[in-house]
């Protein structure tokens, strides 16, 4: 099989054939981690229910104790494979995106921050917004909401307790779009910025996973922008904070009197 491939790029241009490696090494690590990271939360479910098997008679908190793992677990999966639907969804041609026009942002905003407040809970991050009503725009609700949602949940996850996450959607003098979430967290080292929208990439595995984090938001962010037409910009000061820019191009958005 190897051989019939490597015969097949044989008469290819050096450029392609390059490029068709690179392509199938980004497939196979993708395969390898997609693997990785589903077997992980498995082999912990395995090993519960391998205490259950042999402990016939488990006490009431241990039988509590093990099933909360488990089900923990469970949707830790369950969110990967939900992550990976939809980003597959988002990077093939053959689905288009449920355009809408003149989306009210500033509404899917104030949905979005009352889930932020619930997630912090404890944690009473001081979360703020402003929106510009008149300001809407052309897209996929179901996508945009997806990048906001994925934007917000990342700052109160790296944003220590207490801290400030500041969300903002309005229009630039060029008359784009720009939403930007800003936080007082932990920040990214720059060495790490030029890869965390790649799929599984953490600055920090274990904190990332203990926070229920799938490795996919800034990829699904990414993949997002891409379907409309948006770029990313990322400052990020280590222990100081992070703020997020996207900018969308000024024909998808729609100035309201
Ligand atoms: N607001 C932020 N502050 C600090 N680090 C961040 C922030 N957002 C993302 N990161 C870093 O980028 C990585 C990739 O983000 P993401 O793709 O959303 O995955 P995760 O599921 O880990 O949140 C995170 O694991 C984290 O290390
Ligand atoms: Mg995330």
């Amino acid at each position: 099989m190897k051989k019939q491939n490597e015969l097949r790029l044989g008469k290819l241009p050096r450029l392609v054939k390059d490029y068709i490696k690179h392509l199938e090494q980004v497939r196979s690590d993708f395969v390898a981690n997609v693997s990785h990271e589903l077997r992980t939360p498995l082999t912990v479910i395995q090993g519960y229910l391998e205490t259950l098997i042999n402990n016939k008679h488990p006490d009431k908190k241990t039988l509590n104790k093990i099933f909360t793992q488990m089900y923990q677990h469970s949707i830790r999966m369950a969110d990967i494979i939900e992550d990976l639907l939809l980003l597959s969804h988002l990077e093939s041609e053959d689905h288009p995106s449920d355009e809408k026009k003149g989306i009210v942002i500033a509404d899917i905003l104030k949905t979005i921050k009352l889930d932020a407040k619930n997630l912090s809970g404890e944690k009473k991050h001081r979360i703020s917004l402003r929106a510009n009503a008149y300001v809407l725009m052309n897209g996929s609700e179901n996508e945009l909401r997806s990048l906001f949602s994925n934007l917000i949940v990342n700052a109160i996850k790296y944003t220590p307790d207490q801290g400030h996450i500041h969300i903002e959607w309005g229009s630039d003098p060029h008359g784009r779009g720009i939403f930007r979430v800003s936080d007082t967290g932990i920040g990214i080292a720059k060495e790490h910025l030029p890869r965390v929208t790649e799929r599984f990439y953490r600055v920090d595995k274990a904190r990332s996973r203990e926070r229920g984090g799938t490795g996919l938001g800034l990829a699904i962010v990414k993949h997002v922008l891409l379907r409309h037409a948006g770029q990313l910009e990322i400052e990020s000061v280590p222990d100081k904070g992070s703020t997020f820019t996207c900018i969308f191009p000024a024909d998808r958005i729609i100035h309201k009197q």
